[in-house]
């Protein structure tokens, strides 16, 4: 009889070990050990599920190694080239992560419906077929080159694809598929690690490019071994507020481009939309007379856009004060809220202070100190800014405003959406040259821009 042997595996850093363990000794995590049975027969044969042969590749000399632009496949959707780097890259691995429902499939459909002309072969293990075409209904494109079939066995998979000889293959999801060649249940590590080991080896060797949805755990990283990640050339997480319906579309790692590009569409009825002038949707409120408001001239990643920042302060009625911040680090709130006692005669011990940035965004440009500060006074004083003002500036624990990155941009796009007045970081216009039409007044310190803004 055949002793089965199992071994237990870290789900979040890929570490075995023959023993259950509470904590793992390598990542540190609680209670992330799963059990695992291991087949060695099975395992000696794995070789087998790799149908293309390996014997093509041979080494080479990196000085003749042949470089040039990278031919890249035009996806017709300008957020996503753009996130890829201007496009996807022939025989490239792409995970895209996310929260189920966030609209995952959703973007890949719409993706691979708007191409015409490439052969794609779109491997569903989560939906039916006719769920899929329910949702290419909604979309209301249709592509005569999308191929669907509902499989979840690796080697059935490349048993299509074979068969098929499809130009791009998408897999929604890859903890769905499983290999013969692992005993483990599907979504564990060792299939996840596996399959997309196969996965990656198909693409470089036949030049198709592939896109794996993957699932996210609780803590918001995607779900399977880091492994996974280190596998794959591109990640690329989808995020947002089920609650509002712009979807951010951010690059984390990319071999073939850029990890600061940013892409951002909107939920419709009908498939997502790319919103390609974010700030005009993030200002649509006319906000003149309401105190606790304040436009920031934000950066994510490399693209400049306004942004509203609200805060309301009130009297504490209890005796710890109540913090709150929405799409802003709390943290970093409370230190601003300190430098706002210090310079300000701001009573913190006395006030519950709430903070929101519009629009359901997560927004980690230091920039936005300078607002979220001019927001919580003007909350606190009850005394409105004016409506064509906007700010950036990072501000430092003595209550200095420091310089921030692209300046340029933040200037410009201010200007664009037709602001008369900006402030900015003393220092910070060095090489500015661009005659612009707007005010910039640059201020040193935050009881000067208080100054500027409250009089
Ligand atoms: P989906 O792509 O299934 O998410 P994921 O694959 O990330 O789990 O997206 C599902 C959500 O998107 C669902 O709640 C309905 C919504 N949706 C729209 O609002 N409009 C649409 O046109 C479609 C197709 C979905
Ligand atoms: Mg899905």
């Amino acid at each position: 009889m055949v002793k089965i042997k199992s071994v237990y595996v870290c789900s979040n850093c890929g570490n075995d070990s023959p023993k259950w363990l509470g904590k793992c000794p390598v990542c540190g995590e609680w209670n992330t050990y799963v059990e695992e049975i291991i087949n060695k027969e099975k395992s000696s044969a794995k070789s087998g599920l790799h149908i293309f042969d390996t014997t093509k590749a041979k080494p080479l000399l990196l000085k003749d190694v042949q470089t040039g632009e990278e031919p890249r496949i035009d996806l017709h959707d300008g957020e996503l080239n753009r996130v890829l780097g201007g496009g996807l890259v022939p025989g490239s691995l792409v995970l895209i992560g996310g929260e189920p429902g966030i609209g995952k499939s959703t973007l890949i459909l719409q993706t691979v419906l708007g191409l015409n002309g490439i052969k794609t072969l779109y491997i569903s293990g989560e939906e039916s077929a006719r769920q899929l075409k329910l949702r290419a209904d909604r979309i209301n494109s249709n592509s005569e080159n999308c191929f669907i079939v509902c499989e979840t066995n690796l080697e059935q998979i490349f048993v299509h694809i074979q068969n098929l000889n499809p130009e791009f293959v998408i897999i929604d999801s890859i903890q769905t598929v499983f290999t013969d060649a692992v005993e483990s249940s599907p979504g564990s590590v060792s299939q996840v690690r596996e399959c997309s080991a196969a996965i990656l080896k198909f693409a470089k060797e036949t030049n198709t490019p592939v896109v794996l949805i993957g699932h996210i755990n609780k803590e918001g990283s995607i779900a399977g071994p880091k492994v996974l990640e280190h596998i794959v050339d591109t990640v690329l997480q989808f995020e947002g507020d089920q609650h509002y319906m712009y979807r951010i579309l951010r690059s984390i790692k990319n071999r073939f481009g850029s990890t600061a590009e940013l892409g951002i569409y909107e939920m419709r009825q009908n498939g997502l939309r790319e919103v390609s002038n974010p700030s005009e949707l993030l200002l649509t409120q006319n906000h003149e007379g309401l105190s606790g408001v304040s436009i920031s001239a934000a950066i994510e990643g490399i693209r400049p856009f306004l942004i509203e920042t609200q805060a309301l302060v009130s009297t504490a009625a209890y005796g710890t004060p109540q913090r709150s911040a929405t799409g802003f680090d709390l943290r970093r709130m409370n230190m601003l809220l300190a430098v706002l006692e210090k310079r300000a005669g701001f009573k913190l011990i006395q006030k519950d202070v709430f903070l929101n940035i519009a629009g359901g965004l997560k927004v980690n440009d230091p920039g936005m100190d300078l607002s979220v500060i001019s927001a919580v006074l003007s909350s606190s004083l009850d005394i409105s800014i004016e409506k064509h003002v906007c700010m950036t500036g990072e501000v430092g624990l003595s209550g200095e405003i420091r310089p921030v990155n692209r300046i340029e941009q933040r200037i410009l796009e201010a200007e664009k959406l037709g602001f008369s007045k900006i402030l900015v970081p003393q220092n910070n216009l060095k090489g500015f040259t661009s005659k612009v039409n707007i005010e910039i007044i640059q201020v040193r310190k935050v009881e000067e821009a208080f100054r500027q803004l409250f009089g």
